[in-house]
Parts: structure tokens; C-alpha cells; sequence
């Protein structure tokens, strides 16, 4: 069976480190092992606008950026076929057919949406597009027979309920037209959902507690000497606590050995460091110094390779359509094929 592999990102903000290691890592790492027939990452710009109707310019404005954010981490538009949602008319065409397959008290019970729903704050004006974005989303996946979805655990809700429409389109119109999918998910659980700078909950840009693939050195160095540690490590002889410390959370994921050679001779790894921190006598000043050092390694190359690729947005954009335009032919072969099942291709009725 061919493998293709679908996934993709609301445009409502840049990416992050959290987006990386959850995300972007696995999604490099499919891409250079390069088993697969097909891969595609879809901007669900149209999915953003579900709760975003009268913030078209944050989404709008975003798919440009997250376009930059995956090319300046290393996705390979050579390799991966990058397109906009809206931009694949189909997608919405076949949403419609799966709409009527699917009840009320089902929308209802996803989990995820559930969970959005109590984070947003729609309180009685719950757009339905919004309700119903999983049956969208069904859409994006279904169309272009992608079996393979990496997606954090959250996303889980949202394959399966693919899953049962596909299933239902094929039950009630008597063939296989459409495939099955699977998710997958990373297997580095530390790195599903990186903590934010405050240590208090994911990174998300509403918190305020993200670094940014983007971010500028001085940026960069600042989140790191602001980040929450031990809020009883006052002094530095005080014993210090290692879990919930964003800056040993950081490291356990960044850091690797060979960091100590260069950044922070006097430790040959990280359990001498977390050791000497619990036993008392590290001071935060210390490990936020190396690991600031980490972080500007690791995200100077991004944030060059992104200053060069925003000399030409024009490029990005062209990228852009020439892959939504690939991408449309795919999706309207399958909405042909699913037309023929249901009996509804009218043109076919002239002889
Ligand atoms: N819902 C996903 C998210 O919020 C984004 C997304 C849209 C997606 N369409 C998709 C993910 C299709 C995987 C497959 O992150």
C-alpha cells in the first residue's frame, strides 16, 4: 500500500520551540527517512477561520509566516508538498457530502472540540463551522488518501472521527472509495507538549510564554533569564528542585553531551549538573547562562536561513499555489470518485 502522509498547522501564529520538538522534529524526521509516496503539510487557514470569522488578517498574515517558520526548520518543499487549505476549493465541496453522514450528538461529543471549547470564550455563540471543523479536517485527510497523520495525542479524537466517516461514506454508498487512516504519533512523550517559559502550562501564544523559531538573540536570552525555575532556590547554596524547572525541562530536551565540552566544562553531563542543583550551591544565573547557549545554536540557523528566505516572499507565495494547485487535483479526483459512488456526476447522464 502506498504511504501517504498528511498533517498540518493552523496559521494563528509563528511557530515555536514547543511546535518544534512536538512537531517539526518528527515531521524533519519522516522527511529525511523518506518512506513515503506522498507527503503533504496543509495551512489550515480555513480551519483557523472557524474561531477567527473577524480575525481574517491574524490568519491571513500567518500563512506566509508559518510557511517561513517550516522552510527556515528544514521541511523540504522539494520533498513535502506545503499548500493552503483554502486554496483546495474541493476540500470544502466534499466536507458537504460528509456533513449529511454525520449527527448532531456526535459533533457534540468530540473531545477536543469539548476542550476548545471550554478555552474559548464563545459563550452562547458557538459557530457552527466551528463545531463542525472535525468533519472539515475529515475532509483534508480523506481527500487525498493519506493513511499516515503525525499528530500530537490531542489530534487523536479528530482521526478517529475520519476514520468513522469514511467508513460511513463507504458503507452507505457501497464502495471503497476511501481510505482509512491512521495517526501517528511521536514516540518522545517529553516532547509532545513543551512547557512554557513560565512553566505553567504549554507554549502557546496567548500565554505570552513561547520562544519563537524567529526570535532575535537578545529575545531569546531574556525569555531564558526570565524563565521559572525553583521559586524556593533564593539563594544559591539552597537546595534547588529540578522537576517543574522550565530551565532543567529545556535542557533534559536540547542538551546534549557534548554541549558540557564546550558551554560548561566543570560538568560532564546533565545529572552532574542536576545533581549538584538539588544537592545546593548552582545558582539559576548558571544554568540559564548555558542553556541560553544551547538555544542561540540551535536557533541561529533557523532564524539566518529565515532572513534569507524573506528577501523573497514573492517565491514562498508562488510555492504556495503551485503546491495548492497540485494539491487540488488530487482532492478533486477523489470528489469525482466519490461522486460516481453516490450517483451524482449529472454529466455523465448525457450520452
Ligand atoms: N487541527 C490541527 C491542529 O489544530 C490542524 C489540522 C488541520 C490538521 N487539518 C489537519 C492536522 C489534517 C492533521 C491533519 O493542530
Amino acid at each position: 500500500m502506498k504511504k501517504i502522509i498528511l498533517t498540518g498547522d493552523r496559521p494563528t501564529g509563528n511557530l515555536h520551540i514547543g511546535h518544534y520538538v512536538g512537531s517539526i522534529a518528527n515531521r524533519l524526521k519522516l522527511q529525511n527517512e523518506g518512506d513515503f509516496d506522498k507527503f503533504y503539510i496543509m495551512i489550515a487557514d480555513t480551519q483557523a477561520l472557524t474561531d477567527n470569522a473577524n480575525k481574517v488578517d491574524k490568519v491571513k498574515n500567518n500563512i506566509v509566516q508559518v510557511a517561513l517558520d517550516y522552510l527556515a526548520a528544514g521541511i523540504d518543499p522539494k520533498k513535502v508538498n506545503i499548500f493552503i487549505q483554502s486554496q483546495v476549493p474541493e476540500l470544502a465541496e466534499i466536507m458537504m457530502y460528509f456533513m449529511n453522514l454525520v449527527t448532531v450528538s456526535r459533533v457534540n461529543r468530540n473531545p477536543t472540540v469539548k476542550e476548545e471549547l471550554k478555552q474559548r470564550d464563545f459563550s452562547n455563540s458557538i459557530p457552527v463551522g466551528f463545531m463542525c471543523y472535525p468533519i472539515s479536517q475529515a475532509a483534508d485527510i480523506l481527500a487525498f488518501n493519506a493513511n499516515c497523520i503525525p499528530v500530537g495525542d490531542d489530534q487523536l479524537p479528530m482521526i478517529e472521527q475520519a476514520r468513522e466517516i469514511a467508513k460511513s461514506f463507504n458503507n452507505t454508498y457501497g464502495k471503497e472509495i476511501l481510505v482509512y487512516p491512521e495517526a501517528l504519533l511521536s514516540n518522545n512523550k517529553a516532547c509532545v507538549r513543551l512547557v512554557g517559559t513560565d512553566g505553567k502550562i504549554k507554549m502557546s501564544k496567548s500565554a505570552g510564554n513561547c520562544i519563537y523559531l524567529k526570535d532575535e538573540p537578545e529575545e531569546i536570552k531574556q525569555k531564558i533569564m526570565n524563565a521559572y525555575t525553583d521559586p524556593n532556590h533564593i539563594k544559591v547554596s539552597d537546595p534547588g528542585k529540578v522537576e517543574g524547572n522550565v530551565v532543567f525541562t529545556y535542557l533534559d530536551v536540547f542538551c546534549k553531551e557534548e554541549h558540557f565540552a564546550r558551554f560548561l566544562p566543570e560538568y560532564k553531563n546533565l545529572d552532574e549538573l542536576k545533581a549538584h542543583y538539588k544537592k545546593g550551591g548552582l545558582g539559576d544565573v548558571k544554568i540559564k547562562l548555558f542553556l541560553n547557549e544551547i538555544m542561540q545554536e540551535f536557533l541561529r540557523p533557523i532564524r539566518e536561513r529565515r532572513k534569507e528566505l524573506e528577501k523573497n516572499i514573492d517565491e514562498i507565495y508562488k510555492m504556495l499555489f503551485e503546491n495548492s494547485k497540485k494539491a487540488s487535483e488530487v482532492a478533486h479526483g477523489t470528489l469525482e470518485k466519490m461522486k460516481d459512488a453516490m450517483g451524482i456526476n449529472y454529466h455523465k447522464f448525457l450520452s
